[in-house]
């Protein structure tokens, strides 16, 4: 039964809830250095597109947060900013169109089990049915092969992207590797126990990406090392000459990285539960953005994304090899939804802006009241970062800190590249939803052009003409055009900003990836604050 004077309690704690200052936040305004192998729970276990270094997500995650806080990444790819803010004792929510993406976030956040027996249990099995059968097949004969191929379940052998070495999906496998693996997935399926089974489908899946004719080794080191074409020049390249690994092994291999990544999972959680309590959640969407408020149902308190690029990368083509066989349907309509340039659809640059726009103007729609927001960017094309950053005012956040985190990219990729064009290092924005909605910054008409810009910048970013890198000087034009209103009629091209500094002076150099003058010795670490 209600006493008045248990409503009145009640309605004191209502009333002073709703009284309570919101936490305040000094946004993080230095650089977070990457440690890139750091978590076996993201590194090692499943290949993905441009995976952030849990660390800083992390770090990000714990400074805007509280344990119990609700944490969303709509464009969650691997799953790392869900999952890292499950183990930090938060509510991690992920979301990404791609079903291998959100395969790979799940199976490796399960943690229906406190320990790792049951995959080894499940591998024991597989080992009985199939272990043998798999690693006869590099002496099969042709004729063999063929025969035994024509025995098992297969997936259909559709077409693949147009831009793809390969005409048809048989065409990225040697006979041998397609029998190998569906050997593999057909005993995998056979067990019963869906978190076993789930545990080894995902070690099948990162087989997948090493036994197929894109698997480039790297020069001057084991033949297993290397990677897919995929993840590298983003689209089907056939290898040269194909590397025929063992399969048995590589399966075997991958079954450990998962434990491994497994056991790290579980052993946070078990550290909370013998501390403060555990009530670290995840789950998962598998939509476009648009449609995940109605999905969600709430308001959350930090948002942490990395969007998709333009151009480049077309996620779901590049999933195609694993979509496909993991029996994963993507619907054209999903196709159409896809915020990317190009791709089997031809989506265009419009397509994408308006796409990346509206998608920020979401994301500040699902944030509470306070809560913050987390961009991690990088591009050449300035009409990207205007989207975002416009996007993000008019729907009422503000930008409060734009961090330069040079070196977070596929570094080995870029280093291979050497090259002053290209850009290694993410712009982190953060932005902070206020109370009312801010005016719109309309852009000026004073033409900037991209010398005086450049050249303005060059001085703060290097007054003493100190080495710097790339990134770091681009990034602080951008925003010092975005501070001046002026961003919208700045137009940098990669070639022009390279031909600029060249003409003042500076010379790039490919190893350490900075621009010099004179020999001085640290780079700036020149960060802009608001
Ligand atoms: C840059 S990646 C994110 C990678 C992620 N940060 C990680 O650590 O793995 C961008 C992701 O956006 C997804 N995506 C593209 N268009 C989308 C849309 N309309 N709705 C939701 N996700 C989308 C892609 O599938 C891709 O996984």
């Amino acid at each position: 039964m209600w006493t008045s004077y248990s409503l009145r309690r009640c309605a004191r704690f209502v009333v002073s809830e709703l009284m309570r200052p919101p936490l305040q936040f000094e946004p993080i305004t230095r650089r977070i250095p990457a440690e890139r192998q750091g978590a076996k729970r993201h590194y090692g276990i499943h290949p993905y597109f441009t995976r952030r270094p849990a660390n800083v997500v992390r770090a990000y995650i714990k400074h805007f947060t509280q344990p119990g806080d609700f944490v969303l990444d709509p464009f969650g790819g691997s799953g790392v900013t869900a999952i890292e803010a499950m183990l930090a004792n938060r509510h991690g929510i992920h979301n990404d169109i791609n079903p291998l993406a959100n395969f790979i976030a799940t199976q490796i956040a399960d943690t229906t089990y406190d320990d790792t027996t049951y995959i080894r249990e499940a591998l024991g099995e597989v080992q009985n049915q199939c272990m043998a059968q798999v690693k006869a097949v590099s002496s099969m004969s042709e004729a063999e092969v063929a025969r035994a191929l024509g025995n098992i379940g297969l997936p259909e052998n559709i077409e693949l992207p147009r831009n793809s070495d390969a005409a048809r999906f048989f065409d990225l496998f040697s006979p041998k590797q397609l029998l190998a693996l569906a050997w593999l997935k057909a005993a995998i399926e056979k067990i019963s126990d869906a978190p076993a089974r789930g545990a080894l489908l995902l070690a099948w899946s990162a087989t997948l990406g090493k036994l197929n004719r894109t698997f480039l080794s790297a020069r001057g080191r084991l033949e297993s090392r290397g990677g897919s074409s995929i993840f590298s020049i983003y689209r089907y390249k056939l290898a040269e000459a194909a590397v025929q690994l063992p399969a048995w092994d590589v399966f075997h291999e991958r079954v450990m990285n998962v434990i491994e990544g497994k056991q790290e999972v579980l052993r946070q959680k078990r550290l909370w539960e013998s501390t403060r309590g555990w009530q670290g959640t995840f789950e998962a969407h598998c939509l476009d953005i648009a449609d995940l408020p109605a999905a969600i149902g709430r308001t959350v308190d930090y948002i942490f994304t990395d969007p998709p690029y333009g151009g480049h990368i077309a996620y779901l083509d590049l999933s195609t090899l694993w979509n496909h066989w993991l029996g994963f349907r993507v619907p054209n309509c999903a196709r159409e939804k896809e915020i990317i340039v190009g791709g089997e659809l031809r989506l265009t640059e419009e397509h994408y802006i308006k796409r990346l726009r509206e998608s920020v103007r979401v994301c500040v729609s699902m944030l509470k009241r306070h809560g913050w927001l987390s961009v991690v960017f990088q591009h050449w094309n300035v009409r990207y970062f205007a989207a975002i950053l416009e996007e993000a005012t008019e729907a009422g956040a503000e930008l409060k800190a734009a961090v330069t985190q040079i070196g977070d990219t596929i570094w080995s990729m870029h280093k291979k590249k050497n090259n002053e064009g290209v850009l290694a290092g993410e712009m982190i924005l953060s932005f902070h939803k206020g109370d009312a909605i801010s005016k719109p910054r309309r852009p000026q008409s004073r033409g900037l052009t991209t010398e005086a810009l450049l050249g303005d910048t060059l001085a703060e970013v290097s007054p003493d003409g100190r080495p710097f890198a790339g990134e770091a000087l681009f990034n602080q034009m951008i925003l010092k055009a975005w501070k001046s209103g002026a961003l919208a009629s700045v137009d940098v091209t990669r070639e022009a900003f390279s031909e600029v500094l060249k003409s003042k002076g500076w010379r790039y150099n490919s190893l350490r990836h900075q621009w010099f003058r004179t020999l001085e010795p640290a780079p700036t670490d020149f960060q802009f604050t608001f």
